[in-house]
């Protein structure tokens, strides 16, 4: 049984428009989701499975606010294995189960003083500092995928109304993929700022062109944890990621509960 059969088999009547990709120390929002199912990824076939610590590898059928959603608490990084289509099967497996709407979110430290640590950011585009894609060896011309508008410019207005509505700081920005596990260097900082970039982290992007080539709108959050490598003081340290994670969680989960509930 495929992975898309294995959901449907254990959860009838469930059909969810808006699937969920929870980052680095945002698995807490899950604990928020009234639960149906949880399914470890080791029972998806194809779903790969993360060896990062907060990222806890389960899938979380259920609602927010009364909206079906289907969650993943955890997700696979380039820099795990090189295997930048890893999170194929997932998002394939989310647009065969019917979901339309793809909520990404991860954490990202960032290049602009007025957006510090524990501030939510709505990523308005990207730039892919790669040099890699997840449709390297596809063929035929589905590969060749639009990425004006990647992240949906309504459904961007649309939360930074409700974050204002709740009196929440929501910045805006440009995200700048970097392939990790380490951190950037300060001059990698200062040139990326220099070509556009707003924020840094290691994920999403993948995620963002597979979603796009399965025609699913694509929202993205990031979670500031830190400011970027050289711009203050401070050592950088997966640790301090999960602290200020943490930190973001309320604010965070109103915003996203607020914008799941507005979706139905
Ligand atoms: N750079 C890249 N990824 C990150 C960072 C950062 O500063 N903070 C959290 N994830």
């Amino acid at each position: 049984m495929n992975c898309t059969q294995y959901i449907q088999s254990i959860t009838a009547n469930f059909n969810p428009k808006i699937a969920l990709v929870l980052g680095s120390g945002l698995g807490e929002f899950a604990d928020s989701i009234e639960k149906i199912a949880e399914i470890s990824y080791d029972k998806l076939e194809g779903f790969p499975i993360s060896a990062v610590k907060g990222h806890a590898g389960k899938l979380i059928l259920g609602f927010v606010g009364g909206t079906q959603v289907i969650a993943m608490q955890g997700r696979v990084h380039y820099y795990e294995n090189a295997q930048v289509e890893a999170m194929k099967t997932p998002i394939h497996c989310f647009k065969e189960l019917g979901c339309e709407l793809i909520i990404l979110t991860n954490a990202a430290g960032s290049l602009d003083t007025n957006a510090g640590p524990g501030s939510v950011m709505v990523i308005n585009d990207y730039i892919n500092f790669t040099g890699v894609s997840p449709l390297f060896s596809e063929t035929g011309n589905q590969r060749f995928v639009n990425m004006v508008n990647a992240y949906d410019k309504k459904l961007r207005q649309k939360i930074h109304r409700i974050a204002e509505d709740n009196n929440i700081h929501l910045s805006k920005g440009v995200y700048a993929w970097m392939c990790g596990p380490q951190f950037e260097t300060p001059a990698e900082i200062n040139a990326i700022r220099i070509l556009g970039a707003n924020a840094a982290g290691m994920s999403t992007v993948p995620e963002t062109i597979i979603a796009r080539q399965q025609e699913m709108k694509v929202l993205a959050l990031s979670v500031i944890t830190n400011y970027a490598a050289g711009m203050d003081d401070g050592e950088l340290s997966h640790e301090q990621t999960m602290k200020y994670a943490n930190k973001a969680a309320s604010n965070f989960k109103t915003i996203l509960t607020e914008f799941i509930k507005s979706t139905s």
